[in-house]
């Protein structure tokens, strides 16, 4: 079957760009990875995995690899299962639902409970970029990376810096900052058919991106305009959105990723209520929203004129021409 141009399913193993696995010291599999979108640019953005992470054998805090990096930044999706994460000097458990956002010289480490579907998505990080050559050598030769002394080079030639075994007391998840639970975002916007949740500042990125969460009603739509000059790219986690780019109609739906090529004239109708989120995330809505609500709350005459928010849109890079209920 031919790949879809635009719609990425992360169920369907064709999607899978370099499927590997990380293993326990008893050559025994504790990760089951794959990479569904390169880094691309600069700042190696538009980055997507997905794991199955499998139950620790041992929950001793000898195995939970401690480590930093001190470029990279990790964004990661629990879907399902639980983990107790220790980051930072504190250790936490972590259920479906809650997404981690990790920025560099943060010691971090993860033990899993159950099995967990874990999706990551990253920025300035030179991790993935090595899947192409670590799944070469694993082809070739399968048990290459169960080696240890492998697994010590391949650290050493990665942003990965490991840290001495370490256990820490454990607190509620709410003490943990790192910890972002998308009932209580950074920052809310509610707007025509659809409410905008910040899980990440761009100050907690570098400056490089931040990171939206947008909650959809039925029957919201949104068009960009017709030849926009960055690319997207959206994780679907809920819900049904029919998407449109150029002349190609096709639905996502939950696991599904949609990547949408610059330049391309592309809008979406909500079919069902949906969750997405904004993987690209350059648009700054923080500011864009913010000052619309500051303009209407201090002046609604400036807020009526079209000229105002076409303004603030394009001082923000928000390239969507139109959106809100049908
Ligand atoms: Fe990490």
């Amino acid at each position: 079957m031919m790949k879809h141009p635009f719609l990425i399913d992360i169920t369907n193993k064709e999607n899978w760009l370099y499927p590997t696995n990380g293993y326990n010291p008893d050559g025994s599999v504790s990760e089951e990875q794959r990479t569904l979108t390169m880094p691309e640019g600069p700042h190696k953005m538009y980055c997507f995995t997905d794991s199955l992470m499998h139950p620790a054998q041992d929950q001793n805090p000898a195995f939970v690899g401690l480590h930093e990096h001190h470029m990279g930044y990790e964004t990661f999706f629990v879907e399902s299962g639980s983990m107790i994460f220790y980051i930072n000097g504190k250790k936490t458990v972590v259920e479906k639902g809650n997404i981690i956002h990790i920025q560099p010289y943060e010691a971090h480490g993860m033990v899993f409970k159950d099995y967990t579907i874990y999706r990551g998505t990253f920025h300035d990080w030179n991790c993935t970029d090595d899947a192409v050559a670590t799944a070469l050598l694993e082809k070739n030769y399968p048990n290459a990376k169960k080696d240890p002394e492998f697994f010590s080079l391949l650290i050493s030639n990665i942003d990965m810096y490991m840290r001495e075994p370490a256990d820490f007391p454990e607190v509620p998840a709410t003490e943990v900052p790192s910890v972002r639970n998308p009932d209580k975002p950074i920052a809310e916007f509610k707007l025509d058919g659809v409410t905008m949740k910040m899980i990440t500042g761009r100050w907690e990125n570098g400056g490089t991106k931040e990171f939206w969460r947008a909650e959809m009603k039925k029957g919201f739509t949104a068009e960009w305009q017709d030849y926009p000059t960055v690319q997207d790219l959206f994780y679907v986690q809920s819900g049904e959105i029919e998407f449109k780019v150029y002349d190609e109609v096709f639905t996502a739906g939950p696991d599904c990723l949609v990547k949408i090529p610059k330049y391309a004239p592309h809008s979406l109708v909500v079919k069902s209520d949906a969750v997405m989120y904004d993987i690209g995330g350059l648009t700054q809505w923080y500011a864009l929203l913010g000052d619309r609500e500051s303009i209407l709350k201090l002046n609604p005459e400036r807020f009526k004129k079209p000229e105002t928010i076409n303004a603030l849109k394009a001082k923000y890079g928000c390239l969507i021409k139109t959106c809100g209920m049908k």
